[in-house]
C-alpha cells in the first residue's frame, strides 16, 4: 500500500500518478487534497507520513507545486527521510542509501513522463542496509538532539 497527498500545486501530478498506480494494480491511500482549490502543503503531509510510520504504508508520494515544500514539512516528522528528487539516479539511490520512505515530486517542476519513471524507480527500489545503515542511525540520533 502506497500513501499518496498532495497540496494544489501538486493535485493534477499526483491525478496522473493515480492513474498510473491503477493501471499498475498498485494498492494506493490518498490522503487528499482532492481538488484544485488552494491549500497549505504542510497539513497535506502529515497524514501520508503517519500512514507509513504505521506501517499502513510501505512508502509515500508527495506532491506540492516544487516537491520542496512538503519535502521540507515531511522531513520535520521523525522516522520520515522525504526525498524530492527529479532524476532517476536519485529516486533510485535515496532508496537504495538513505532508505527514503518518502518520494516528494514538484508539479510544476516534474513532467508527467518523467514524474512515472520516477515513482517507478522509488517504489522497486529497496534499501541496500549495510553501510548504509549506520548512517541512518546517525540520521536518528539526530532527530534526538534538543535545541
Ligand atoms: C503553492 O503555490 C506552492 O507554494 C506549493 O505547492 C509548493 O511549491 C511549495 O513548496
Amino acid at each position: 500500500m502506497i500513501a499518496l497527498g498532495s497540496d494544489h500545486g501538486g493535485y493534477e501530478l499526483k491525478q496522473h500518478v493515480i492513474d498510473y498506480l491503477n493501471l499498475k494494480g498498485i494498492e494506493f491511500k490518498d490522503f487528499g487534497c482532492y481538488d484544485t482549490k488552494s491549500c497549505d502543503y504542510p497539513d497535506m503531509t502529515i497524514k501520508p507520513c503517519e500512514a507509513v510510520l504505521k506501517k499502513e504504508c510501505k512508502l509515500a508520494l508527495l506532491f506540492c507545486g516544487t516537491g520542496i515544500g512538503v519535502s521540507i514539512a515531511a522531513n520535520k516528522i521523525k522516522g520520515i527521510r522525504a526525498a524530492c528528487c527529479s532524476d532517476t539516479f536519485s529516486a533510485k539511490f535515496t532508496r537504495m542509501h538513505n532508505d527514503a520512505n518518502v518520494l516528494c515530486l514538484g508539479g510544476r517542476v516534474v513532467g508527467p513522463g518523467l514524474a512515472l519513471e520516477l515513482v517507478d524507480m522509488f517504489l522497486n527500489t529497496e534499501f541496500e542496509g549495510e553501510r548504509h545503515k549506520i548512517r541512518i542511525e546517525k540520521i536518528k540520533a539526530i532527530e534526538d538532539l534538543d535545541y
